[in-house]
């Protein structure tokens, strides 16, 4: 078992199965015994009903932490956080984040984060998500999408992760928009084929409410990493 502190999941955009691989990296996780922390730290478009993304992040991590350092930061517009934060007349207050994370890490042997949207959405003056990443000194968790257009956000996502000097763990495709046409899945080929082994898993399509199967990713392979 390695010393992972923990990932940060990102996405090559927003709705592209972010939450569905990091509830399916928390159980694997805490199958593999190590007691997971949760967070999201920035969660925009919430409601009456609260961060439905933290939520359900928390509870896949056994419900034990404060909602306040899972997820410190929430704003009501479905928008980027600097943008929702505006909306509101605030800013994205980045030192919160950095509190809650640090009380999240001391109680727990890895933390599974959950960025917004995808690496270079903005978070704060001069400050995206990357730099989150980073500044949490998290390896990444990529989520490409299965469908059409995923080899050049997939590339694009990969290129600003490394000219950052940001660790992929891997990558995880996620069919977040259920079964793809025979040409999207020649596409996806291409994709398996050029990311060899940083492919750590595949989410295939999923009936409403059902959990991604355990072995969708290769949490050995993601353990064994020295990052
Ligand atoms: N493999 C899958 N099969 C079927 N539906 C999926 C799959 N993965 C994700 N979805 C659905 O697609 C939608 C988007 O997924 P999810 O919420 O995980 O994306 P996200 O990247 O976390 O979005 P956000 O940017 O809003 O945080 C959800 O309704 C989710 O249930
Ligand atoms: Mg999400």
């Amino acid at each position: 078992m390695s010393g992972t502190r923990g990932f940060f999941v990102t996405g090559t955009d927003t709705g592209v199965g972010k939450t569905v691989v990091s509830l399916a990296l928390i159980r694997g996780l805490r199958r593999h015994g190590l007691d997971v922390g949760a967070m999201k730290p920035v969660e925009t478009g919430v409601g009456p009903e609260g961060p439905l993304d933290a939520l359900a992040l928390r509870a896949a991590a056994g419900d034990a932490d404060d909602l306040a350092d899972v997820c410190p930061l929430r704003f009501a517009l479905p928008a980027a956080p600097t943008v929702a934060a505006a909306a509101e007349g605030r800013e994205v207050e980045v030192w919160a984040i950095h509190r809650a994370y640090e009380r999240l890490a001391a109680r727990h042997d890895c933390i599974v984060a959950e960025g917004a949207g995808g690496l270079l959405v903005p978070l704060a003056d001069k400050l995206c998500m990357a730099d989150l990443a980073r500044d949490l000194d998290l390896p990444l968790i990529v989520v490409a999408r299965a469908a059409l257009g995923t080899l050049n956000h997939t590339f694009l996502t990969l290129e600003a992760a490394v000219s950052r000097g940001l660790d992929v763990a891997g990558v995880v495709i996620c069919h977040a928009s259920g079964p793809i046409s025979p040409a999207e899945e020649s596409n996806l080929d291409a994709l398996r084929r050029a990311l060899e082994g940083a492919l750590i898993g595949e989410i295939r399509p999923l009936a409403p409410g059902e959990a991604a199967p355990p072995e969708a990713i290769d949490l050995e392979a993601l353990l064994a990493l020295d990052l």
